[in-house]
């Protein structure tokens, strides 16, 4: 038996290996497929393989009658229906630690850039301005470092940001004081990270519970001049109320690597010029896209193949 494998987002080729050197496994690659063109495929193939672009909703499960799993390179599976998945028996899995490490640089790039307003001078210096006056930034040594969700990228971002010298406060439902202390941090609830951060970072995925957690109430609480990073998901933070916190100079600057809606161009908080931002990059290094590739291959050879997944 012969099964067929789609490959709808662009992956590593050295990461989609096993699938090449599997025998009884045929592998298309079609990227940029309309909704309508994947749900017209998709009938025939076996496995999907997707990274963040393809939606994979209710209507294309509906349609995969012969699908059996579906892997998705990287952490969030929140572009996937899941309850769809399940109710027609098809597995998810993902690659949850590939990509971590990139993850956490990009989130230290950000926050160092949002401190110094790197992107902002280059742009100017960029346009023929020698500005010096505006592009004045804080130092991060001594500053406290918030992070709302403490897995595996919101940890690494705090070992790293305490090499900056930076208190860090963390909050996550499964963090405990003793955890904390054992890492050489304070635990707080969430209202502590908002009141006590000087810069705040969100690292929990997007689920109904994190949806807007970061709406106009909790910018109420925060310090003046506080400074956001969001390299999560898009949708933790309100994009409405961050919008109308930063014009009415409660937050000084804030650095987005995901949004709401992406792509997102001619998106409003692109016009603050506090705004940084990254198209959805956090992940975009030659090792993660590796790492998490091979991941869900190995995953979908294993179990096309009548093994295990590793992680469903
Ligand atoms: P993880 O599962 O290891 O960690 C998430 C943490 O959030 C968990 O510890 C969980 O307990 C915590 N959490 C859940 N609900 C919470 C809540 N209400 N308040 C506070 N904490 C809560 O995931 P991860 O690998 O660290 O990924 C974190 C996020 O980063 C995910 O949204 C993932 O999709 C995203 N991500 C983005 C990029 C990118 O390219 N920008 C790359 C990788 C991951
Ligand atoms: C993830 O959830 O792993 C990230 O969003 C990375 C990505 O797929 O781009």
């Amino acid at each position: 038996m012969i099964f067929k494998v789609l490959i709808s987002d662009p992956l590593s080729e050295e990461g989609i290996q096993p699938l090449r050197e599997a025998d009884n496994i045929e592998v298309t690659v079609e990227t940029n497929l309309s909704p309508e063109q994947l749900k017209e495929k998709i009938g025939q193939f076996d496995a999907l393989l997707v990274r963040s672009q393809t939606k994979v909703t209710r209507e294309i499960i509906s349609s995969a009658t012969n699908l059996k799993i579906i892997g998705r390179a990287g952490v969030g599976v929140d572009n996937i229906d899941l309850d769809a998945a399940t109710e027609h028996g098809v597995i998810v899995v993902n690659a949850p630690d590939g990509n971590t490490n990139s993850a956490a640089e990009h989130t230290m790039a950000m926050l160092m850039s949002l401190a110094r307003k790197i992107p902002q001078a280059y742009y100017a210096l960029k346009h023929q301005k020698w500005d010096r006056k505006s592009h004045v930034g804080v130092e991060l040594k001594n500053k406290t470092l918030g992070v709302v969700g403490l897995g595996r990228i919101g940890a690494e971002v705090a070992a790293r940001a305490k090499g900056q010298r930076m208190k860090i406060i963390a909050y996550d439902p499964f963090l405990t004081e003793e955890k904390a202390e054992k890492m050489g941090i304070d635990y707080g609830t969430v209202e502590d990270v908002l009141r006590k951060a000087d810069f705040i970072t969100v690292h929990t995925p997007l689920l109904k519970e994190t949806k807007h957690l970061i709406n106009a109430d909790a910018f109420k609480i925060m310090k003046d001049g506080v400074q956001i990073i969001n390299c999560a998901r898009g949708g933790i933070i309100d994009e409405d109320a961050l919008y109308d916190a930063i014009v009415n100079k409660k937050v000084a600057g804030a650095a987005l690597d995901v949004f709401e809606e992406e792509p997102a161009v001619n998106h409003k908080l692109l016009e603050l010029p506090e705004v940084i931002a990254t198209p959805h990059l956090g992940a975009s290094t030659i090792e993660a896209q590796e790492n998490v590739a091979i991941d869900v291959s190995d995953d979908v050879v294993n179990f096309l193949t009548g093994g295990l997944a590793r992680n469903p």
